[in-house]
């Protein structure tokens, strides 16, 4: 196994290789095949930054969720970061999510729950007091940052329309917008991007559906309006501008393990003892951190040890 240091993995490592090598060949074949018209070629060329500031929002800060080290700037959480539907680089969130319109929104709430339907954004976030917490944030490329959410817990939400006793998972889906996000124009990634969770790390109540970021509606980049964060998991389990909550029965399917199973388990859990297949978990850089100091160790379930229940007499190796 060839562990690699973190600074070293480039983007292109980072998607399975196998997707990102034949990426434009694929990209060639789905405008032969039709997939895509020809008449409106993919264009990365005109990059669309975010325009001014965001709308301030209301809420409590949450003493209970801090942490010892200080936050990321927002510049550095707004341009350093994952989001593929605008394309694959760190900085291409930023580049090229300017177009991206969320709003209107609506929410499609579907499976085993008494209550389903479709819900505007409006009604889902009403009844919902907003509050801020600052969570370590870890990728599974081993860098991580310091960011101060504001949302509200997921289980709050959930529980609303009454799942049943069938429930035993959630699935969570981004919206496929290949308009506007110049990333699902080519087929990096099965789109539209999913995600899941057991339910009752959905409805733990660490679980987080973010709708805002320094007090201020979340930015595009990262997963405007609203997006689910859980913070013992590496942050790709947590799927951004959420268009469909699905109650299942069975283990969905979720896109990283999807496109490769290898190396993007279900569970996703921050682990120092059980390396990627391709570098070690057992440090991260934390991004803003300076020269010296930037790397340190990465602590089980990234230091939120009040979840381990959730996990007693499971194998973490091979539920990673
Ligand atoms: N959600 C969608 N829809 N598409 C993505 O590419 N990337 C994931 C996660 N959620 C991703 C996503 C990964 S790998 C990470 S590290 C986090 O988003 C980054 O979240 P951030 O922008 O808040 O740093």
């Amino acid at each position: 196994m060839l562990i690699r240091r973190p600074s070293d993995i480039k983007p292109s490592e980072i998607t399975p290789e196998s997707i990102y090598l034949r990426r434009r060949e694929l990209l060639a074949q789905a405008i032969a095949g039709g997939l895509i018209a020809a008449a409106s070629p993919v264009s990365f060329a005109e990059p669309t930054p975010a325009a001014g500031p965001a709308a301030t929002l209301n809420y409590r800060v949450n003493a209970q969720y801090t942490v010892s080290a200080a936050a990321n700037t927002f510049e550095q959480i707004t341009h350093y970061n994952n989001f593929y539907e605008f394309g694959v680089d760190k900085t291409d969130p930023a580049s090229y999510s300017g177009s991206f319109k969320p709003h209107p929104w609506s929410v499609e709430i579907a499976g085993e729950a008494d209550k389903t339907g479709t819900f505007t954004l409006e009604d889902i976030l009403k009844p919902h007091p907003l509050e801020e917490r600052t969570y370590r944030f870890r990728c599974v490329e081993a860098w991580s940052m310091v960011i101060p959410w504001v949302g509200f817990p997921l289980g709050d939400l959930l529980k609303r329309f009454s799942p049943t006793s069938r429930a035993k998972y959630v699935e969570f889906t981004t919206v496929l917008d290949p308009k506007d996000m110049p990333g699902q124009r080519e087929r990096i990634l099965p789109w539209p991007y999913v995600e899941g969770l057991r339910i009752d790390e959905a409805m733990h109540p660490l679980t987080l559906m973010v709708v805002g970021l320094y007090g201020r509606e979340l930015p595009n980049v990262n997963g405007a309006p609203m997006r689910v964060l859980i913070p013992w998991k590496y942050g790709f389990k947590g799927g951004k501008s959420i268009v469909r909550i699905r109650f299942t029965e069975r283990q969905p399917r979720n896109t990283w393990n999807v496109a490769d199973p290898e190396e993007y388990g279900f569970y996703a859990n921050v682990n120092p003892n059980v390396p990627h297949p391709r570098w070690s978990q057992a440090t991260e850089r934390r991004i803003g951190g300076g020269f010296f100091d930037q790397r340190q160790p990465t602590l089980m379930f990234n230091g939120y040890t009040e979840v381990a229940g959730l996990y007693r007499g499971m194998d973490l190796r091979a539920n990673y």
